[in-house]
């Protein structure tokens, strides 16, 4: 067996994430909502390199998307995934010097904090030649945020409890996907609350966990326009009312033909389903014109989780 050189950088990139559904139900006790989620990794990737820090001290940098609005110290999901990483599984002074590439929007909904978090555990896990199984590091991830245990598995997920609890899917097909990126970012928690204050209007529909069965259908026989007709996002209705400019950008997606459009997770990035790759090229280039878009990406998934690169 090759030993490791542990003096070289451990590279690892992670995927953004959609959720193809995601049904939220009443806020629990412990100030979260109970979710009943499809996860789909998508080919736009953050990546994480740990290098060895001989004094045992943990710095970031960051460089790419969004990277002056991050912090970096121990307020950012990745500084805490390796501390807690050495804290559980190796040593306390464990050192690394983590640096992001980012290219996953901050505070856009597609999970771009945790996908760094699932990224430094994957990494410093490497880096630190640790024993740790692929349970001990969804355990770690689960602790870190909902989200991030999702970043390590990739592909098409079921995401139940706070979206950490995971069954993969096995899917048909390659989907072709447009994400329209918006001026301003909006925080997970604030449309968590604002789902709530709707969901107390009289007259509300009740709040449900149960996965619509059309996305599932659609995506066991790869059908891409009864997935782009079953998409659905309990969260929409709130991040609209936060951010009403993102109705025209979906309208607008709409008529350039996409199959599907919803708001991504929490938002407020809009996802666009088209029906194959020349479709994408058109959709992307009428959102490029949207007054309500800042930056449009093309790409496609499901892409698999976190993996290490050479
Ligand atoms: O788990 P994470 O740190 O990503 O969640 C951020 C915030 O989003 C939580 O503090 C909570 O306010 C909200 N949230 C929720 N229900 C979930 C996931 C997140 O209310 N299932």
């Amino acid at each position: 067996m090759q030993a490791i050189d542990q003096t070289a950088p451990v590279r690892v990139r992670v995927p953004a994430k959609v959720n193809l559904a995601l049904c939220v139900g009443d806020l629990d006790q412990d100030g979260y909502h109970p979710l009943g989620t499809v996860f789909h990794a998508l080919g736009i990737y953050d990546e994480v390199v740990a290098s060895p820090a001989p004094d045992g001290h943990t710095s970031l940098t960051i460089s790419g998307e969004g990277a002056d609005e991050l912090p970096t110290d121990e307020r950012n999901l990745a500084w805490r995934a390796a501390r807690l990483l050495a804290g559980r599984h190796g040593d306390p002074a464990m050192g690394v010097a983590l640096h992001l590439k980012k290219q996953i929007p901050v505070a856009g909904g597609m999970a771009g904090g945790s996908a760094d978090a699932a990224g430094a555990l994957l990494a410093c896990s490497v880096l630190w030649d640790l024993d740790t199984t692929p349970d001990d590091l969804h355990s770690l991830a689960a602790e870190l945020g909902s989200d991030v245990p999702f970043g390590l598995l990739g592909g098409t997920a079921i995401g139940r409890g706070r979206g950490d609890q995971l069954v993969p899917m096995i899917t048909r097909g390659t989907y072709h996907w447009v994400l329209a990126m918006a001026h301003e970012g909006l925080g997970t928690p604030g449309v968590f609350r604002r789902f709530d204050e709707l969901q107390a209007r009289p007259g509300a529909r009740p709040s449900s966990t149960d996965i619509p069965s059309g996305v599932t259908a659609a995506l066991a026989c790869g059908d891409v326009r009864a997935l782009g007709a079953a998409l659905c996002n309990d969260l929409q209705e709130a991040a609209l009312d936060l951010r009403p400019e993102l109705r025209e950008t979906l309208q607008a997606g709409l008529d350039a033909g996409a199959l599907g459009a919803l708001v991504s997770g929490s938002g407020p990035t809009c996802a666009f389903l088209a029906a194959n790759e020349a479709a994408a090229m058109d959709l992307r280039a009428a959102l490029g014109q949207a007054p309500t878009v800042r930056a449009t990406r093309r790409t496609t998934g499901p892409v698999p989780g976190a993996s290490l690169i050479g």
